[in-house]
């Protein structure tokens, strides 16, 4: 084949004249003068192509056609070309793979995802009081990191800094169940020591005890590659273990310890919590409200300032400041912890079902508390207050409940 081309490619321009010469013969045998007034030789030539020039044409146009063939094979030949001794018109992965099962994988492979920002903004916020403008910020970011079909690193690695008690674990948790996107939550307090915290995580080499078993963290994004990893209350683990993070982060994956196996973080979304140097972040979100490239830069210095070191925060894509709550998003929050509260015990309140006065209450035990007292306190508060009251109505009978105060106590209605 490879002979037949090259050598036809040679002769090509004479298979153009061929064809050149068939029709200037049809035209001159169908309109030219009279054979006989020729010579004899051109004559024969002429009557030949009378009767066979059909035939002749054609064997021109093929010839030709291996011509053109033979043409291109040079060309691709001489340009060094996918085709180049590798035998005529194969692909390269025809030959040495299965072309049709790499496309169909690559077809799978997951592209560009896109999210309303909006919408899941809306959402957060519907759930996470007081903290709008981290919920917009963090849509957007997700939304834009999504977007990009090629990362070679996690969708996000934000840091969410801020007072206790202000919605930064609940945020993540939110988040994950917004995205439906498994949460991978690690109490980060539990890492305090450098070499045993980090093979907990990461699993430990081979010949130690555990070995067998994968990193918890290693076997979470094994399992579930796309999900939100929460490192609640980073600033509590060893440093060392922070820096075993800047793979994950920077090149897009971890190394399980035990079998050395490389596994992805690119799908994943990481989530840190602090609330280190809690007032001075506070005053630089008040500060440069306006400004976020001066907020950002202020903020990893006061985090730089409590410990953490330089190349982790390099290596995070947004710092949130998270406001302490005020006025009535303390009561929102409060009603909403009431609301679980009830349903804990399978309970229903009613639409305005929480008397004011239930709230103020519980907002005034709150101040009493003072500057340090987070929601969690809050929580503990409601539940002195009502969980009483609910009992009885849950051996009463009743499935739907309004709240009221007595002044002392607060009391469980039944409701249609
Ligand atoms: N902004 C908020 N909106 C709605 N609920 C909130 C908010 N803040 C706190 N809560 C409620 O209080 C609980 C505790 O809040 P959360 O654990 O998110 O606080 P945190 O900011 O992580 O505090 P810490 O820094 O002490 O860990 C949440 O589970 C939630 O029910
Ligand atoms: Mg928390």
């Amino acid at each position: 084949m490879r002979w037949l081309l090259t050598t036809a490619n040679k002769w090509m321009p004479v298979a153009f004249l061929l064809m050149a010469g068939v029709a200037i013969a049809q035209f001159w045998s169908q309109h030219g003068p009279n054979g006989s007034d020729m010579g004899t030789y051109f004559h024969n030539v002429v009557v030949f192509l009378h009767a066979y020039g059909w035939i002749t044409l054609g064997l021109a146009i093929l010839a030709w056609a291996i011509a053109f063939l033979g043409y291109f094979y040079e060309r691709e030949r001489s340009s060094g070309g996918k085709f180049e001794g590798r035998g005529w018109m194969m692909d390269i992965l025809d030959r040495l793979s299965n072309r049709r099962i790499l496309e169909e994988k690559l077809a799978s492979e997951p592209s560009a995802i896109f999210i309303d920002a909006e919408q899941l903004a809306q959402e957060l916020k519907s759930k996470v009081i007081g903290q709008d403008a981290v919920c917009d910020d963090m849509a957007a970011q997700i939304r834009r990191r999504l977007a990009l079909k090629q990362r070679g690193k996690p969708i996000g690695v934000f840091m969410l800094a801020g007072p206790p008690g202000t919605g930064k674990t609940y945020l993540a948790k939110c988040l994950s169940a917004q995205l439906q996107r498994k949460l991978l939550h690690f109490d980060m307090t539990q890492f305090s020591s450098g070499g045993h915290g980090a093979s907990q995580l990461f699993g430990s080499s081979k010949g130690y005890v555990g070995s067998d078993t994968y990193g918890k963290l290693t076997a979470g994004l094994r399992d579930a590659p796309e999900a939100v990893v929460l490192l609640d209350e980073i600033e509590k683990a060893h440093p060392d273990i922070h820096k075993n993070f800047l793979t994950a982060w920077n090149d897009g994956f971890v190394t399980e310890a035990s079998d050395g196996k490389q596994i992805s973080t690119t799908n994943a979304i990481f989530i840190m919590t602090t609330n280190a140097a809690t007032d001075a972040m506070q005053a630089l979100s008040v500060t440069y409200a306006n400004n976020p490239d001066e907020l950002r830069r202020s903020s990893t210095n006061v985090l730089k300032e409590a410990g953490f070191a330089a190349e982790v925060l390099n290596r995070i894509d947004r710092i949130f400041n998270f406001k302490a709550l005020s006025g009535l998003d303390i009561a929102r929050v409060t009603a909403l912890e009431i609301e679980a509260m009830i349903k804990n015990y399978e309970l229903d309140v009613s639409t305005g079902g929480i008397d004011p006065d239930v709230l103020i209450d519980m907002m005034r035990r709150h101040d009493r508390l003072g500057k340090g007292a987070s929601s969690r306190d809050l929580a503990r508060s409601i539940e002195e207050s009502i969980s009483d009251s609910l009992i009885d109505a849950k051996q009463k009978g009743y499935t739907k409940v309004a709240l009221y105060s007595d002044g002392n106590n607060v009391i469980a209605k039944p409701e249609k």
